[in-house]
């Protein structure tokens, strides 16, 4: 079972490594995959790569990540052991900009892919940009907390949004929110 998720992990890799799809390529210099445990329980799903992101091909790896390593924790997760972290695409858009939806449309399946290989036991939804790709009527700012189910061609996550850790979201007490619903999700996968 493991190998299998390694498998088919390194396959959907190395297709991302060559392609092609939206212009993104062109200005890249890594694709920025996952980082993590291939058998978290939890899968967290980003926005973007930003420059530091683009430089290392890891995600969150820059000011964003750091704030996330922050309130993981806090809230007593373990970034390496129970999450797998990717983003809704792989390559960085200039200047950080949010991605196109041509962009999205053409990055989704393999991060669908991802998901279906990780099968997790909870999707944590981070920031408005993951948010949106699943549900397009509630804002992050009233949904962040709460569990909800999302498809994947097909199968049905669990799936909890979370406020952004970009330190450009200037929502008043952000940390005690982002601490209190990671919190949340670690009962969710631990009981
Ligand atoms: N870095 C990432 O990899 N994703 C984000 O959404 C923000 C910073």
């Amino acid at each position: 079972m493991y190998n299998f998720i390694m498998d088919t992990l390194d396959k959907i890799k190395s297709v991302c490594e060559n392609c092609i799809l939206c212009d993104l390529h062109k200005t890249r210099n890594n694709i920025v995959f996952s980082d993590g445990n291939k058998k978290a329980n939890l899968f967290l799903i980003g926005e973007a790569p930003g420059e530091n992101e683009d430089n290392e091909g890891k995600p969150f790896v820059g000011r964003a990540g750091k704030l996330l390593d922050k309130y993981l924790e806090e809230a007593g997760l373990s970034r390496a052991q129970d999450l797998y972290v990717a983003n809704i695409i792989k390559c960085r858009p200039p200047k950080n900009r949010v991605p196109k939806t041509c962009e999205k449309d053409a990055c989704r399946k393999y991060l669908y892919e991802q998901i279906l290989a990780v099968n997790p036991k909870v999707v944590i939804l981070c920031g408005t940009t993951a948010l949106t790709e699943f549900v397009k009527d509630k804002k992050i700012t009233e949904i962040h907390g709460k569990e909800i189910f999302i498809d994947i061609k097909g199968k049905i996550f669990k799936a909890v949004p979370i406020l952004h850790p970009s330190p450009l979201c200037r929502i008043k007490d952000k940390q005690q929110v982002m601490v209190e619903d990671l919190k949340k999700i670690k009962q969710l996968v631990r009981g």
